[in-house]
């Protein structure tokens, strides 16, 4: 079964071609970095319309990189929510549209579901059942997976996500939108021992997560010090650390709880070096990622779950509905 996989819930326009027997075939991502950068944020308008403007090139682009054509689709996925409304019609307007053109299925995919799977992309995929950290831009989140379509959520963040918070203290540091990948870079030449942060709600039990007290540690560690280029390392370093120990932390937990051996990594922020080699030192082969670029948003990972709703015979009416928020 050929899927076209299409992906547009924030700034980043995606499209792939997966195949069931074949796996994946071509992916394309277009980053809007560049457009949002100057606002410090995404500028929902702005993404919407950059999206009309990438998403049929995009198409064409991957299945140029294929021996396939459109005809030889047999259909369709695209992101439904949660994500910006604007944004997300785009893809699915596109998406259901073609679906009813070349008359095959298409479905809408849950974009944090599409996250949980992208690991299922690689060439050592893990088997079920599973502990899965999402840790992206809106979610932090543990999530017990017991098969395809059987998740029980665990554990999440009471107040900021985990990605949010990498761009709030980011941007604190003067670095760019979205920050998490500078100020991963600017943490590696951070002194460790200059600052110590808390490692929020590891002296409670449970499951959940708390960052913007985090975020408050590092805004006043940047008050009382000077604000010269060693100091921002060090704060960085030091809300790193702080963030990883607290990850790690909870997925042993949460492993220890169920009695799981396999932890999935998915999301954004699971693109991070200090996070990967922290979960890989605790848990060896055990710790499953995608890679790094199928950590942030991409039409594969939407390809793929879109793929397994069809093989199960699973596909959307012909309404054009997105949301805006919802967990999985
Ligand atoms: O999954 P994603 O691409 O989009 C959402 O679904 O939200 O995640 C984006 C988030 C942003 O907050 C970004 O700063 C963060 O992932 N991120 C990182 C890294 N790369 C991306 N955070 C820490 N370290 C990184 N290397
Ligand atoms: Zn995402």
């Amino acid at each position: 079964m050929l899927i076209l996989g299409i992906e547009t819930s924030c700034d980043e326009t995606g499209t792939a071609v997966y195949d069931s027997q074949l796996g994946l075939l071509a992916h394309a991502v277009y980053t809007q970095t560049e457009i949002h950068q100057q606002y410090g944020g995404v500028v929902p308008e702005l993404a919407s319309r950059d999206h009309v403007r990438k998403i049929i090139p995009l198409i064409k682009n991957v299945l140029s990189q294929t021996n396939f054509s459109l005809k030889d689709l047999n259909g369709i996925a695209y992101t439904i929510g949660p994500g910006l409304v604007g944004a997300l019609l785009v893809g699915a307007c596109v998406g259901r549209s073609l679906s009813y053109a070349l008359t095959i299925p298409a479905v809408g995919v849950h974009h944090m579901e599409g996250h949980l799977f992208a690991a299922m992309l690689e060439k050592n995929p893990p088997e079920f059942p599973f502990i899965a950290l999402l840790v992206s831009g809106g979610h932090t989140q543990l999530v017990r997976v017991t098969s395809f379509g059987n998740y029980e959520l665990l554990g999440e963040s009471i107040d900021d996500a985990v990605g949010e918070a990498f761009d709030k203290t980011a941007k604190l540091l003067g670095l760019n939108y979205p920050g998490g990948a500078e100020l991963a870079a600017l943490a590696e030449h951070g002194n460790p021992k200059r600052f110590l942060f808390p490692r929020p709600m590891l002296d409670r039990p449970g499951l959940d997560f708390s960052f913007s007290g985090l975020k408050t540690c590092a805004v006043n560690t940047f008050k009382k010090n000077n604000n010269d280029a060693e100091t921002r390392a060090d704060i960085a370093r030091a809300f790193q650390d702080a963030i990883v120990e607290t990850l790690v932390t909870k997925c042993k937990r949460a492993l220890h709880a169920t009695g799981l051996k396999r932890l999935v990594v998915a999301g954004g922020v699971g693109a991070n070096n200090a996070l990967r080699s922290a979960l890989r030192d605790m848990l060896s082969e055990n710790v499953f990622f995608p890679r790094q670029e199928f950590c942030t948003d991409n039409g594969a990972m939407i390809a793929y779950v879109g793929c397994q709703y069809l093989l199960a015979g699973k596909s959307s009416d012909l309404a054009i509905k997105v949301f805006s928020r919802g967990n999985l």
